[in-house]
């Protein structure tokens, strides 16, 4: 049902257990498109779909495209992103004992870099990026000022993002703890998510409680089942319910 801010801000107050589910949406208010909203990077032009160019198989075959598209539409916004206040409301929230995880699909680190400890990255990260012929750990810088079209290891081999490409399964522990969180909630919070990829949107179905909060800026599959809604900006929203 419809909520106000007023409501939402009493559940989290009461709540010691929260658990928050996030999206891109997280990330838009840090100047990182999103994926599916008007001005998203899947609506925008390119000679293939993006979620094409995010493929493995894109990947292995097409390595030259992949990281031209890879680099300018994602790491050079990601690079110099600082968290917004969403983020720090999340951070503070953990450090108030109140928060226990945040499970995100954003690949771009910002939950890290607001102080947030525990995150549980179902689509991997940016930030790590490994060898595929001999598996040494390069860095997203080393990624971003290689000069090649493709980054090479010294080794010779292809340097690859440790992010969730499609065709790719998530890692098994990341998901085993992701819907433990979730299952033992009492509070859920799902934010900046359009809830339309899996298996990650299939998560949020382990929450058993009567507190699930959504604060999106679109509407998402569902909503119906879902005991508190809010239409919003998350960083404005946050902005709110949490005083940092
Ligand atoms: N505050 C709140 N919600 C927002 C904001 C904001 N500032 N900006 C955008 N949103 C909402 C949009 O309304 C949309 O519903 O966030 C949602 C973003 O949805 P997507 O772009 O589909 O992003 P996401 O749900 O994270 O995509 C899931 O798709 O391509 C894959 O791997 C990629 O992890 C990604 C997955």
């Amino acid at each position: 049902m419809n909520a106000n801010l007023d409501q939402i801000k009493e559940v989290i107050n009461k709540s010691n257990n929260i658990v928050f589910f996030g999206g891109a949406g997280l990330g838009t208010e840090s100047n990182i498109p999103d994926f599916r909203s008007k001005d998203g990077l899947y609506n925008m032009e390119y000679d293939y779909p993006p979620e094409q160019i995010l493929s493995y198989s894109f990947f292995i075959n097409n390595p030259k495209e992949f990281y031209r598209f890879y680099k300018n539409k994602c790491l050079k916004p990601m690079i110099n992103a600082s968290p917004n206040y969403a983020h720090l409301a999340l951070c503070e929230l953990e450090k108030r004992g109140k928060l226990k995880a945040i499970v995100t699909q954003n690949i771009d680190s910002l939950h890290q870099k607001a102080g947030s400890k525990k995150v549980l990255e179902l689509h991997g990260t940016s930030f790590n990026n490994t060898c595929t012929k001999c598996g040494k750990k390069f860095t997203i810088e080393d990624v971003l000022n290689d000069k090649n079209d493709i980054p090479l290891c010294t080794c010779g081999g292809i340097i690859r993002p440790d992010i969730v490409m499609y065709e790719e399964g998530l890692n098994n522990q990341v998901v085993n703890e992701s819907i433990n969180y979730i299952s033992n909630a009492k509070t859920l919070i799902i934010c900046g998510t359009s809830l339309v990829v899996y298996p990650a949107a299939s998560f949020v179905n382990f929450y058993k409680g009567n507190e699930l909060i959504l604060i999106n800026k679109d509407e998402v599959p569902h909503e119906e089942n879902i005991n508190y809604v809010y239409h919003g900006k998350a960083g404005e929203v946050f902005k709110e319910i949490v005083e940092i």
